[in-house]
């Protein structure tokens, strides 16, 4: 029975010899292969007018592929027993071909997914690109940053060093503080009285299936929401409001091959980088990888001073900021609130910024400095949060608290303050 799909005109592939088009045939009459490529590559028409600040979601994918692909070698000789975790993952640094590199590259790979996922969350709130229609882009996005901080934290149990056991400890501890049901939550979250083998299996678990597939269904819906709307930019400008007699944006220019190419231009310079630290300075003078964790974990011995990767730092200093009971609940009560509540705030910035214009550029200037405030507030709590704490640090952490909060809390208001400059009709270059 002849086929009713017409063959179909390639397009963004160049010129492919008839082997090749009558492949791409066969499997389009059976797969929607080339309406895909179409939609989302070489006839996803991109604002032409994207910078710097539009890398970081392909480099996010970029360290997505290289923390899977690197962490299925690591499962390969990880053993996931109290006993054992330490040694294996020593085995894998001395003994397995190439092991030092394949872990080496999943621990630079985790702190430079957080470096990239900030920044490209900085860039949305430069140009506003939660507000309408992009509100679900953001809603995807901070679920993506979220679940990503539950797979760090499962993941640095794993090598079962002191940091990761009393990290653990630390961290699964605050949920006891919850009134109420706290004590048996930290319990059933360990599966223990205190972190142990049981604790180690199921970090495992969620740490290389659970999490893993719950980020790539989540990165796929982002993906999908923002081609559904199209992309926003620099200036802030809806192109899809500008379009020609065939439909097409006026200030579009295909993803394929305009963006690709630039950003495999980029690919480059970042895995440059990325070499650098993974061959001269994986540790990165403790901050991705901590030293205390080069100690085996010993249920017995607190360190001194624990502290948690720099990427939850600034949220451990709001933490710990809290330091006096209100109303007859405890400080800790608190300071778990208050870092649950430093998160979670980010899904309502969509409806919180009352800016009558998207882009940074376009505000007053009274905005750039509350955005630098809140910037370094956020870069002073996470410094803080690697020190122990003094009375001097924490009442810097007070006020770098406040000042957070105060941002978003406060932005129904000042973001509708001052003189805001005319949007032009076309996108600028
Ligand atoms: C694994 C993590 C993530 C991946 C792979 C990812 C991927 C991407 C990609 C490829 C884009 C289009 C290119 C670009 O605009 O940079 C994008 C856009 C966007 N992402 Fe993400 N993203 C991730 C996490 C996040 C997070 C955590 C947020 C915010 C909380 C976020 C918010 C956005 C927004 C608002 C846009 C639209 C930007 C615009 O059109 O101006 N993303 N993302």
């Amino acid at each position: 029975m002849a086929s009713k799909k017409e063959p179909v005109v390639v397009t963004g592939l160049g010129a492919l010899d008839k082997p090749a088009g009558d492949l791409i045939t066969w499997v389009d009459q059976r797969f929607p292969l080339m309406e895909n490529w179409k939609a989302h590559l070489s006839e996803y028409y991109a604002p032409k007018n994207f910078n710097f600040w539009y890398i970081f979601g392909s480099l996010a994918m970029l360290v997505l592929v290289i923390q899977i692909v690197t962490g299925i070698f690591l499962v390969m000789h990880y053993k996931p027993d109290a006993a054992k975790a330490f040694e294996s993952v020593e085995y894998i640094m001395r003994e397995v071909p190439w092991g030092w590199l394949v872990r080496y590259m999943h621990s630079t790979g985790a702190s430079m997914f957080f470096v990239v996922i900030y920044l490209h969350m900085f860039r949305g709130l430069l140009y506003g690109s939660y507000r309408k229609p992009r509100e679900l882009i953001w809603i995807f996005g901070v679920l993506i940053f979220l679940t990503l901080m539950g797979e760090a934290f499962f993941g640095y149990l794993l090598p079962w060093g002191q940091m990761s056991y009393w990290g653990a400890q630390v961290i699964v501890n605050l949920f006891a503080a919850i009134p109420i049901i706290g004590p048996d939550l930290s319990v059933w979250i360990r599966g223990d009285y205190v972190v142990s083998d049981a604790t180690l299996n199921r970090f495992f678990s969620f740490h290389v299936i659970a999490l893993p597939l719950v980020i790539l269904g989540l990165v796929s819906a982002h993906i999908l929401a923002l081609h559904e709307v199209g992309s926003n930019n620099p200036d802030g400008i809806e192109i899809k409001e500008n379009k020609d007699e065939k439909g097409i944006p006026r200030d579009g220019i295909p993803f394929h091959p305009f963006y690709t190419v630039h950003d495999i231009f980029v690919v480059v310079i970042f895995l440059m980088v990325f070499s650098l630290i993974v061959f001269f300075a994986p540790e990165m003078g403790g901050y991705f990888l901590e030293y205390n964790n080069f100690i085996p974990a010993d249920p017995l011995k607190t360190p001194l001073h624990i502290a948690p990767v720099w990427y939850f730092t600034p949220y451990y200093s709001i933490l710990r900021a809290m330091v006096w009971p209100f109303f007859w609940i405890d400080a800790k009560v608190w300071g778990v609130a208050a870092m649950g509540a430093s998160t979670l705030i980010f899904f309502f910035l969509p409806w919180l910024d009352r800016s009558p214009v998207k882009s940074i550029r376009y505000r007053p200037a009274l905005h750039k400095y509350i955005y630098a405030l809140f910037v370094v507030c956020f870069l002073i709590l996470g410094y803080l949060g690697t020190l122990p704490p003094t009375d001097g640090r924490t009442l810097v952490s007070q006020i770098c608290t406040l000042l957070y909060f105060a941002f978003f809390l406060g932005m129904p208001w000042w973001s509708r303050m001052g003189q805001f400059k005319p949007v032009p009709a076309r996108v600028t270059m």
